[in-house]
């Protein structure tokens, strides 16, 4: 193992309040997106959107990195350049999520196992030849009546630990990300209880299994109120649980935690980020990995039509920019109407 290189890599990518572009969909959560949208789902357009993403202008301003899908990481733009070389040469580092995905839990209805352990040094391998240098996994966990079960926590806590040792070990920056669902209608005191309990068990495995703390991040979830919670808390509540799970249970020794953004919308996703940054003093770099927080407003505005990438590709980098501001607390909502 180079520890040095991936304690680098790890920096780099939370260095100078920048974030990630989670890209990675599957191609059938790609599907579902482009179906809500009325967009055709072939291939040529899945790989048509991921051009229009990658060769945004001026999105390494605020982006360090890409989280890539299996079939994306094989892609080229039109003209033939391999997507890993548009990225390399815009500054940005190329990752790759390697899970294939939460299956249900055995005797644990309502909860899930994230699979594909299974000849994942051998992937882990091609894809550091390709030019990945950071991976990422998601285990799920949801909230609802009597789960999660300590043996749904647990398991999926193995797993992250197994697949972080395997990463470091081949060269690639494992991103750790156990995701505690917003759906249901719980409260926030529950969501900062269950988060408390996950995070603890992930450390522990992180620990036990030899994971290297300096040369890993932490993709969690925020701590919010259940999407059908008739209370839902306020910018500033969500951000002091937030803030204050994390200082009990992730190690200064990691040098950063990226948030998903789990079905927020953008704005509210760039709120919380930012009052995060208020006035606080944080032992890692915070900022953002989103997914949909990041992409919604682009693919929108693309719609499926090549005359639309320009404006799409816009609203993706004002995106990144009023994140990257978020990470300074320096994002207001008067950037959103400029
Ligand atoms: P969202 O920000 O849309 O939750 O996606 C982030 C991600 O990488 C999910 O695994």
């Amino acid at each position: 193992m180079n520890t040095q290189a991936l304690i680098d890599t790890a920096k780099a990518l939370v260095a100078d309040n920048k974030g990630l572009l989670a890209m990675d969909e599957s191609s059938s959560t790609c599907r579902k997106r482009f179906v809500e949208q009325g967009i055709e789902d072939t291939e040529e357009m899945r790989r048509a959107y991921r051009e229009l993403l990658i060769t945004t202008p001026r999105l390494a301003e605020s982006v360090s990195g890409l989280i890539l899908f299996d079939e994306t990481i094989h892609q080229a733009k039109k003209d033939g350049t391999p997507f890993i070389d548009l990225i390399r040469q815009a500054g940005m580092i190329p990752g790759i999520k390697v899970d294939l995905g939460a299956k249900p839990l055995a005797g644990h209805p309502g909860e899930t196992v994230t699979e594909g352990l299974d000849g994942l040094r051998k992937r882990l391998e091609d894809y550091f030849k390709l030019g990945a240098r950071f991976a990422k996994w998601r285990g799920v966990i949801t909230i609802g009546d009597g789960i999660p079960s300590d043996a749904g926590i647990a398991v999926n806590a193995h797993a992250l630990a197994r697949y972080a040792a395997l990463c470091q070990e081949v060269g690639l920056v494992p991103i750790v990300e156990p995701e505690v669902l917003m759906d249901g209608n719980h409260s926030l005191a529950r969501c900062t209880e269950v988060t408390e309990q996950v995070l603890h068990a992930v450390f522990t495995e992180l620990n036990a299994q030899g994971v290297l703390l300096e040369g890993m991040l932490l993709k969690p979830n925020m701590v919010t109120s259940g999407t059908d919670s008739a209370e839902q808390a306020s910018v500033e509540a969500v951000a002091a649980a937030t803030i204050n799970t994390l200082l009990l249970c992730v190690p200064a020794a990691v040098p950063g935690i990226a948030f998903l953004s789990g079905g927020q919308s953008a704005e509210l996703a760039s709120a919380h980020l930012n009052d995060m940054h208020q006035g606080r003093s944080l032992p890692w770099a915070v900022t953002f990995s989103y997914g949909r927080a990041l992409q919604q407003p682009a693919l929108s505005a693309w719609n499926g039509e090549p005359a639309n990438v320009e404006v799409a590709q816009q609203a993706l980098a004002h995106r990144a920019a009023c994140n990257r501001a978020a990470c300074q607390g320096a994002y207001n909502t008067g950037m959103e109407r400029s």
